[in-house]
């Protein structure tokens, strides 16, 4: 217990050290419902056009689930957001700072309010996972010193439900689930507002895949983050997200919360709501629904019902918690 507290009092110093070293000029002072708005983009690929005139706006505290079909542009859509790829034509807009007219290096305020989990990890893999996840922090903040930044890195660690000594741990030794909670870690290193995670459960087995969505919830929760979640796992996009856009004839036909989405009469749109993958991840939903209701009135809490419901584990809080169940999706496959 009082380690715990230990450890709790330490967080709190190095997050406010952190703030109070890092705080970003007129970034902290926007106001918008819409962190991201993208309009009338226009990407290709020598004569391959992935978008057309795709519009979308992310809002603020949401995770924004995207789907569509393999190869449709949603880790291009990504990759534009934060830069990597210039589009042809149309605006991007994070907290109000034009993505698209700036120049790659360029000093713009708002690259350090993101963290990015790759499709794929994209860890560098002659790095331990601390190394890893104090890459970013070096390149932001180079002025903090070497000691705090190593205690972030621990820090994030074990936020991603890591045990601490995985940080000394190099990607090859860590299972596939341990290597996305690596990648979150590095994602969550610089204290983003925003969080883009492509396919993050995506090679987990469903006990691990349902754990790192619990997690990914309880962080945007309680770090109040806007997350763009690129996935193709439907039990993601009941448990956890709170709008869905999907992406179809190289736009975003259609955002919304599920039940508005099946009022839409797309063919994609139906047949992916309404296949029976997704009835499957609808009817498991319901369950858990039932059975949070059932527990909130039996136990009084609705909070501690809901997760056990979603997770069938054992609920405490804080770090402890994250770090055991993270043991669980040890053997998954990468
Ligand atoms: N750097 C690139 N050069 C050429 N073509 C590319 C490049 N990046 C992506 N593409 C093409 O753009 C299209 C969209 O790719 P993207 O990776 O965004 O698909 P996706 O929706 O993320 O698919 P998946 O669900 O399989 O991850 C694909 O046809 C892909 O081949
Ligand atoms: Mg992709």
């Amino acid at each position: 217990m009082d380690e715990t507290h230990t450890d709790d009092t330490l967080r709190e110093e190095i997050e406010q050290q952190v703030h109070d070293e890092t705080l970003i000029e007129g970034a902290t002072d926007f106001d918008s419902d819409y962190p991201i708005v993208i309009e009338g983009l226009r990407n290709s690929f020598g004569s391959q056009n992935v978008h057309e005139d795709l519009s979308l706006k992310v809002k603020r505290g949401e995770i924004l689930g995207v789907v569509g079909g393999s190869g449709t542009g949603k880790s291009v859509l990504m990759r534009s957001i934060i830069g990597l790829q210039i589009p042809d034509a149309g605006t991007i807009k994070v907290f109000g700072r034009s993505i698209t007219e700036a120049e790659p290096d360029e000093e713009i305020g708002v690259r350090s309010r993101w963290g990015v989990l790759f499709q794929g990890g994209a860890l560098f893999s002659t790095l331990t996972v601390g190394e890893n996840v104090e890459v970013p922090i070096k390149q932001f903040y180079p002025e903090i010193s070497e000691e705090l930044r190593q205690e972030i890195a621990r820090y994030k660690v074990v936020l991603s439900g890591l045990p601490e000594e995985a940080a000394s741990k190099y990607p090859a030794e860590l299972s596939g689930g341990m290597k996305k909670r690596a990648g979150l870690a590095r994602a969550l290193a610089i204290d983003p507002a925003l969080l883009f995670l492509d396919e993050p459960t995506a090679g987990l087995d469903p006990v691990g895949a349902a754990k790192f969505d619990e997690l990914t919830r309880e962080l945007t929760d309680t770090l109040g983050l806007t997350v763009f979640l690129i996935t193709h796992d439907l039990d993601t996009l009941y448990a956890i997200c709170d709008r869905v856009a999907v992406l179809a004839d190289k736009k975003v036909i259609a955002v919304g919360t599920i039940p508005e989405l099946l009022e839409t009469d797309h063919p994609w749109i139906q047949e992916y709501f309404n296949g029976p993958r997704s009835r499957a991840a609808s009817e498991s939903h319901d369950r858990s629904e039932h059975k949070l209701k059932n527990n909130a009135s039996e136990a009084g809490t609705q909070s501690g019902a809901k997760r056990e419901a979603m997770s069938d584990v054992d609920t405490d809080d804080g770090a402890q918690d994250l770090a055991a169940k993270s043991k669980a999706i040890d053997n998954d496959a990468s």
